[in-house]
């Protein structure tokens, strides 16, 4: 059957707003909850969950019609993870966005979080999304096997903590002004924003019958989405120097004007764009090699994450 990833997407879509609208609340101190549904809900790409369900997706068509008695827990599973991740990303940008961190006023379209409800609301505002994510993957009563609950906050933390993105950002904020190597910079990429898209994989993929997922298809995942990972990154500093403000949702033009160093100012544009254009070679080379029988999908999301232009 010929793939959509236009239809798949616009369904997969409509579950993951109509999730995350049902699970940020929206009635938490003062106004908390309504920073926490500002900061989600109303915008923003949602790679995260679709990668996550994609992967799901792809471990679903390993599986014949007859063995599927399982497959709605999973779907289940894998929607939540979809939200516990979108969740672990807002919260990033509330702080990324903060004064003391990039100090940017507009984010996805709109004044950020900071910037609406106040420096120390935004701070408990991405705490509490980051504890959100967790309850998220362990509800109560759950048919979700408990190795597969315990495999996504273990994929989240790791992600979330200081081997990934917290650590990636400490290495961001620390940099300004320094010239870092290729592989210096590779490093801090792969940690603030690759660790994260990396889970996303990892996350629906744990989302299966015990013993589906093979050594070799977790191995070509990981080799996929590690790419992926650091090609969003590059994409992400390269729309900084030729987008505009509007498509974006962001200001643009703010990494040069913060010293950051980045994949452009390493290589300058063209390096960049075939450096990016190198990983995506990677990630669908690993999706060929990995044995799953269905990887449309996810192939069709690593065409989105190097032609985005927001
Ligand atoms: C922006 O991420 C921040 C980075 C990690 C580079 P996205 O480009 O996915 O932002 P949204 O979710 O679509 O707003
Ligand atoms: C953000 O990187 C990474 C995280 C939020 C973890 P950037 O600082 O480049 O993201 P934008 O450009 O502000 O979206
Ligand atoms: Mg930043
Ligand atoms: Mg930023
Ligand atoms: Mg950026």
């Amino acid at each position: 059957m010929v793939f959509e990833l236009s239809n798949w997407s616009r369904e997969q879509l409509v579950l993951i707003e109509q999730a995350l609208s049902e699970w940020v609340p929206s009635q938490a101190g003062a106004n908390l909850g309504e920073s926490m549904r500002y900061a989600v809900l109303g915008g923003g790409k949602r790679l995260r969950p679709l990668l996550c369900l994609a992967t799901r997706r792809s471990m679903r068509m390993q599986v014949p019609e007859a063995a599927m008695a399982s497959a709605h827990v999973f779907d289940q599973a894998a929607l939540r993870a979809a939200c516990a991740l979108e969740l672990i990303h807002a919260y990033s940008l509330v702080h990324d966005d903060m004064p003391c961190m990039d100090d940017d006023v507009l984010r996805r379209g709109l004044p950020t979080v900071h910037v609406q409800f106040g420096q120390a609301m935004a701070l408990l505002c991405g705490d509490a999304l980051q504890a959100l994510a967790f309850e998220l993957l362990t509800p109560s009563e759950s048919l979700v096997p408990a190795r597969v609950q315990a495999s996504l906050c273990r994929h989240l933390s790791q992600a979330a903590g200081y081997a990934g993105m917290a650590g990636g950002q400490a290495i961001d904020l620390s940099s300004v002004g320094a010239t870092l190597t290729q592989v210096q910079l590779q490093e801090m990429h792969a940690k603030k924003t690759g660790a994260l898209l990396h889970a996303c994989v990892m996350m629906g993929a744990s989302c299966a019958d015990e013993g589906l997922l093979s050594p070799t298809m977790a191995s070509a995942l990981s080799t996929y989405a590690k790419a992926l990972g650091l090609a969003f990154q590059v994409v992400d500093d390269i729309l900084d120097v030729i987008s505009d403000t509007k498509t974006l949702g962001k200001t643009v033009g703010k990494d040069a004007a913060h010293e950051k160093p980045t994949f452009v100012s390493l290589l300058g544009l063209s390096g960049a764009q075939s450096y990016s254009q190198s990983l995506y070679q990677e990630a669908n080379d690993a999706l060929l090699g990995s044995g799953l029988k269905d990887v449309q999908a996810l192939s069709a999301l690593a065409d989105v994450v190097i032609k985005r232009k927001s």
